[in-house]
């Protein structure tokens, strides 16, 4: 349930809602699905552009109408109306829950929030010199230890016959009940009962995420808070503030509008390595790693370098020119499925003129991100289909909450785990182990000759 004292920020998005609806009414539906029998006819560009891997159920982007569904539901309306939980439900088991369904989720999420042995391991690393994407991955891997006997020798411990412990110590995180290890058995993930190591990296990733932001600003990291919502308790984590209501419900659509994208780099990531039979830690490790980079979830980050380095500059157009005879691309721009406007951007831009409003600061960068979005449009956006994705707003939108720049794709990270992890699942269910090919161009039949 959303909270009723946003009301504001509803009409905004309702008001997003209709202006995408009257914009792209006329652009025709694409083919939307529908199973067809393997093998499929596929054209295939460079870099998988157009290679069809599975069927899902999960979730569906139509690229050149510009809408996004979770299980049949457009994501504009989840954004109205749910919560990043009942979203994440949504996406794990393809239906919305029940009251008493969210509940038993709930629960699990603020069990797994507790992730002290994690976080006791993260902080023994420079953490402060870490990227925080590194950081998180490494935490991400400390969780597998915590939770999985695989790493853990356990003879060596058996061997150490005192533990030091004092009345302050740390306790040690909840073991989940009946999960032995963490390695994926295609078993496992038939029935819904056995889904702990899911609860445990969606709700722990936002520990983690929230504890490493402490860490970098010389803090130590925060018990969670069982009252808060994942989105009010993800920032009074990495805050020490409990937020307000506008601002728990501005980071829960981020989270919702940010946690599932079909194919994308990170996800098809997560999917290769589960496909091995690896684990899910693994697997969402290797997710986390693809994210990193700038032409994926990096570039929230990096849009706010470029909007800064724009505003030293003072000129917006002398800048994109420069740009553009560099051949350099404008991050925030561009989507390799969207060739129009990204409906998450259609969302987080009035959201930004929405936080910016208190802060010249803020309101001078989004005036920048206007003139930019605008100055980009018009040249490249019929041309070529180059239009503001998801990434283009949201660090304007986070600035403005008072979040540092590096924490930007973390975030990102702590809302798309619920679509990695859901899209694993569903795949592991006819699991075949991702195996596509390339165009050899080397030569065959050479002399091997000492040089
Ligand atoms: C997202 C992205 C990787 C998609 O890549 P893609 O589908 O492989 O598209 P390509 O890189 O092949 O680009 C196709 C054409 O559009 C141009 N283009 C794509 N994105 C562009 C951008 N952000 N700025 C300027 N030109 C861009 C390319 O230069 C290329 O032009 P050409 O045909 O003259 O060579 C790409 O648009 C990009 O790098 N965007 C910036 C990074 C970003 O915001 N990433 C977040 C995505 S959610």
């Amino acid at each position: 349930m959303v909270r009723k004292d946003t009301r504001e920020i509803t009409k905004i998005l309702k008001k997003a809602a209709e202006k995408a609806r009257k914009e792209t009414a006329h652009e025709p539906s694409p083919h939307l699905g529908g199973k067809e029998d393997w093998p499929i006819e596929a054209t295939i560009g460079p870099g998988l552009e157009g290679a069809i891997s599975c069927y899902t159920s999960i979730g569906h982007v139509n690229g050149s109408k510009g809408v996004l569904t979770y299980g049949g539901y457009n994501v504009f309306d989840l954004a109205i109306n749910s919560t990043f939980e009942e979203t994440a439900y949504l996406l794990i088991f393809g239906k919305l829950p029940t009251e008493k369904q969210l509940t038993a989720f709930n629960k699990k999420l603020v069990t797994y929030r507790h992730i002290p042995k994690t976080l006791r391991l993260l902080q023994s690393f420079p953490v402060e010199d870490t990227s925080p994407m590194g950081s998180l991955r490494l935490g991400v891997n400390l969780m597998r230890r915590v939770l999985s006997n695989i790493e853990k020798d356990v003879k060596k411990r058996e061997k150490i016959k005192t533990v030091n412990t004092d009345e302050d110590s740390i306790p040690d995180e909840t073991t989940p009940v009946g999960h032995e290890h963490a390695v994926y058995e295609v078993e496992d993930v038939k029935d819904n009962e056995n889904l702990e190591d899911i609860y445990h990296l969606i709700s722990g990733m936002a520990t983690l995420t929230a504890a490493i932001s402490r860490i970098r600003n010389g803090n130590l990291p925060i018990e969670p808070d069982p009252e808060l919502s994942h989105a009010a308790n993800f920032l009074y984590m990495m805050t020490g503030k409990r937020p307000s209501a506008e601002e728990e419900r501005i980071m829960d659509i981020s989270l919702i509008i940010h946690a599932d994208h079909g194919m994308n780099a990170s996800t098809f990531a997560s999917m290769v390595v589960a496909s091995t039979l690896s684990d899910i830690y693994f697997s969402i490790g290797s997710g986390i790693a693809a994210l990193n980079g700038p032409l994926h979830g990096g570039a929230n980050e990096q849009v706010l370098y470029m909007l800064e380095k724009i505003a030293k500059k003072g000129n917006v157009a002398e800048w994109y020119e420069e740009a553009r005879a560099q051949k350099k691309k404008i991050m925030g721009m561009g989507h390799r499925v969207y060739k129009t406007y990204d409906p998450r951007a259609r969302i987080l831009a009035p959201i930004a003129d929405f936080v910016a409003k208190n802060s010249p600061e803020d309101k001078k960068l989004l005036k920048i991100a206007k003139q930019l979005e605008e100055e980009v449009v018009k040249t490249l956006g019929k041309k070529k289909g180059i239009f503001p994705n998801v990434d283009f707003y949201s660090g304007i939108v986070y600035r403005a909450m008072g979040i540092d720049t590096d924490m930007f794709t973390p975030i990102f990270a702590v809302s798309r785990v619920a679509g990695w992890t859901a899209r694993v699942r569903e795949y592991l269910k006819t699991n075949r182990i991702f195996r596509p090919r390339a165009i050899y161009t080397g030569e065959f039949e050479k002399e091997y000759k000492q040089k």
